[in-house]
């Protein structure tokens, strides 16, 4: 073996060494499963927001007549883990069958339905033709949550499952879930005067509830904690992020696999790993924005908007018009990936566009999805 062989060895084992006695740390680890974000607590923290919720499932058991619900809030403010629990402790205590599908892996109304028709051969089948044999199996009231349903793909815009449930004579109560409200404004107008879905909103947990959260994770899942830590991290989470609880959870786990590192340090790198998520969630359209505005010399809107048309031309798509760019960069602000602002030039007003994601994470996502 050569020397520069043996010393890569020696590295490499003193490296794994050293990780493997950090990693002894997570002995301080109960239960890892309380970093999973799909897991559901026993009791998860109540928000005020549960209860027309609970109300409106309530109404729909005792008299058939199911009002729709629109669930909206931003990220990681426990939309997802509402239901979930929600339907746990509604099938016990109810007649109602609640059943859930996450519209990012089943995004058009023929994968949903077949997605709930398990286990039956769809082969060949219509969409209608789907109905007919949901309408088969789900004979009782059914409430049936849609998760992530801004995820739908474009191909399926009218959402066509929202129209043949929101029609149909048998009761069937359905809520959708999604971080943006933009999803409500694309109903068409048919789907939208049949479904008429009440808008619940789900407002950003303060630092408080955070804590609140991490703490209920901490006593099931940790041998000892910190609850000065545990503020900490519970009200950089509230300033610096839409309070996603995920980006506190997150960083919790990583100050526990490493105690030597920085609080400031395991929440950067916390946040960072959800801004890929956002980033990879974007349709084409939205990441095309994004990378023009990542890559463009200049931070005016009009600028953005060219290279934006240009690079739709290069990927054979036709560019959209300035006006829906523009709403799909107030799109990209709600999300936390850009910041608008107005200035003045010349005695007119522009638009300019700061990039609040980083620059690289932009264009390598970009480069995977378009090269
Ligand atoms: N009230 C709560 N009590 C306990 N844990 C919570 C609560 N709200 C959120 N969490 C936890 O925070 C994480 C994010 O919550 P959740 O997945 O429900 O967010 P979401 O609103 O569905 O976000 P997204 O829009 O990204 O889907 C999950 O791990 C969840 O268990
Ligand atoms: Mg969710």
């Amino acid at each position: 073996m050569s020397g520069a062989e043996l010393m890569r060895t020696m590295d490499i084992e003193a490296y794994l060494q050293q990780q493997r006695n950090q990693l002894d740390q997570s002995r301080q680890v109960r239960d890892f499963t309380v970093f999973d974000y799909n897991y559901i607590p026993s009791r998860p923290l109540m928000r005020q927001e549960c209860k027309p919720i609970i109300d409106a499932l309530l109404r729909f058991s005792v008299s058939g007549i199911p009002t729709h619900l629109a669930i909206i809030g931003s990220r990681g403010c426990g939309k997802t883990l509402t239901m979930q629990y929600l339907r746990q402790v509604i099938s016990r205590q109810t007649d109602l069958e609640m059943v859930y599908v996450n519209c990012r892996h089943y995004n058009t109304s023929f994968k949903i339905f077949s997605q709930l028709l398990t286990h039956e051969n769809v082969a060949g089948a219509s969409l209608v033709g789907l109905y007919e044999r949901f309408l088969l199996k789900f004979t009782k009231k059914t409430v049936l949550v849609l998760d992530e349903i801004n995820l739908m793909s474009p191909k399926d815009k009218d959402k066509e499952i929202l129209y043949f449930l929101s029609r149909s004579e048998k009761p069937y109560m359905i809520v959708m879930l999604s971080n943006t409200p933009h999803v409500l404004k694309q109903l068409d107008a048919a789907t939208r005067s049949s479904l008429q879905p009440f808008p619940l909103y789900f407002r950003n947990y303060d630092a408080q509830q955070i804590y609140q959260i991490l703490l209920d994770r901490a006593q099931k899942g940790l041998c000892i904690w910190d609850e000065g830590q545990l503020q900490q991290i519970a009200a950089m989470t509230a300033k610096q992020t839409n309070s996603d609880a995920r980006v506190a959870i997150k960083t919790l786990f990583y100050r526990v696999m490493d105690p030597a590192a920085s609080l400031e340090k395991c929440f950067e790198e916390a946040r960072r790993d959800l801004m890929i998520d956002v980033i990879n969630d974007l349709t084409d359209v939205n990441l095309m924005i994004l990378w023009a505005a990542a890559t463009c010399k200049s931070d005016f809107a009009k600028d953005i908007y060219q290279r934006y048309c240009r690079f739709s031309q290069d990927q054979q798509a036709r560019p959209f018009s300035y006006v829906y760019f523009y709403a799909n960069l107030s799109y990209l602000q709600s999300v936390g990936l850009v910041g608008l602002v107005s200035t003045k030039v010349d005695r007119t007003y522009a638009n300019r566009v700061i990039l609040t994601c980083e620059r690289s994470v932009a264009e390598q996502i970009s480069k995977l999805r378009f090269e």
